[in-house]
């Protein structure tokens, strides 16, 4: 949506991947603790949001509202919201555009989008993810403009996620209903899972822009299902393709290495460049992909990603990249946060489902940007 909320992809924290329906206020006031403790609020998060069954299962009978859970957020949403206002940070929740949602704990928003709309705008929420489940087969189209304008009548700025599962291509019309959309079923915490998101997300490159974000599901960095080589793939990933960056996992049981993936401010700055192009498969070939995301200002990032069981070495040319010719150019290593200096091949040896990631600086005299298209296929 063009209205100026989630200009650069969302970025913050949500329980579903560490939790499922077990949430409660605690998590949420602990996990906006901890953003401003460990630095991630300066790194750039800044949601706090909730996911499924933080309602009770009926709405209350005289006013139509949802109720907050009684036992898992005996404070109410809005003392949660002011809480985590009160740490610099924002609010999000869930609800489905169907009767009920997903885990089916609770009513859905379906034709009570104002109600609902309203009762978020009423206690301070920043920003809603709406589901896909028990949809009644009415077109998701209809379900999800509905509670766009519903949350658009309370004149709250609400950050809009449309959780469709890019069932009906909301790729295609989504930048007119909400500012991010999932592009695929869930994630689970496995090599497999995030590679085929990846292969998933990766086309959809020329859809997003600011305010309208391709989404392949939340990161599940942290959680144990992969090794932390892999997360640094997923996270770097996830940064060349400008995809929200939500935290995944419990942060109160994070190891030093997820605190560092996950607060790798040369990896978020590529996810947050504020030209916000998602980056472009230069070539995947055999396993071997070069990911290349155009940065304002004339930077690139190359993101060099090995599926590969075998470490490889591969890269890509100055002029693949599009970049003008030149003696030598000024290469930082995102991972590696180390500077050197390359005649013009940018590669490297990358260790079996490792991924090395550089920005190439444009430097004082570099000159005009190349247009976007001159970027890979
Ligand atoms: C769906 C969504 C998930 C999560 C669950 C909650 O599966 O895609 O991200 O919100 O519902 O039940």
């Amino acid at each position: 949506l063009p209205d100026g909320l989630a200009k650069t992809p969302p970025m913050g924290f949500n329980n579903w991947n560490a939790t499922g329906c077990d949430i409660n206020e605690k998590m949420i006031r602990d996990t906006a603790d901890i953003f401003v403790t460990s630095g991630l609020k300066k790194a750039g998060y800044e949601y706090v949001n909730i996911d499924d069954c933080w309602a009770e299962p009926e709405r209350d009978p005289r006013t139509g509202r949802l109720v907050p859970h009684h036992e898992r957020f005996p404070s109410g949403i809005e003392a949660l919201a002011d809480y985590v206002h009160g740490k610099g940070l924002k609010l999000g929740i869930y609800t489905s555009a169907g009767t009920q949602t997903c885990a089916k704990t609770m009513p859905g928003s379906l034709d009570h989008e104002e109600v609902d709309a309203q009762t978020f705008a009423d206690w301070g929420v920043d920003y809603l993810k709406y589901d896909n489940c028990n949809n009644q087969g009415r077109p998701a189209l209809e379900r999800y403009t509905r509670m766009r304008d519903a949350l658009r009548k309370t004149g709250r700025p609400i950050v809009y996620s449309l959780c469709e599962w890019g069932e009906n291509k909301p790729w295609e019309w989504g930048k007119d209903v909400g500012h991010l959309w999932r592009t695929t079923g869930d994630i689970n915490d496995s090599w497999t899972s995030m590679v085929t998101l990846l292969k998933q997300n990766a086309p959809l490159a020329p859809y997003a822009g600011p305010g309208q974000w391709n989404d392949p599901d939340m990161l599940e960095v942290g959680n144990g299902g992969m090794t932390d080589r892999e997360y640094r793939s997923h996270f770097s990933l996830w940064a060349a393709m400008a995809a929200p960056l939500l935290i995944g996992a419990d942060l109160r049981k994070a190891s030093p290495a997820t605190m560092e993936i996950l607060g790798n401010r040369d990896v978020i700055a590529v996810d947050q460049d504020p030209l916000g192009v998602q980056g472009r498969v230069l070539r995947n070939a055999d396993g071997h992909w070069v990911i290349v995301k155009p940065l304002a200002g004339g930077d690139v990032a190359v993101t060099l990603f090995n599926e590969t069981e075998d470490v490889a070495t591969f890269g890509a040319t100055a002029a693949e990249l599009g970049l003008p010719a030149r003696k030598a150019y000024v290469v930082r290593d995102l991972w590696a946060h180390r500077d050197f200096e390359t005649a013009g091949s940018f590669s490297a040896s990358v260790p079996a489902h490792g991924t090395v990631m550089y920005r190439i600086r444009a430097g004082g005299d570099w000159g005009r940007r190349p247009p976007l298209g001159e970027f890979g296929a």
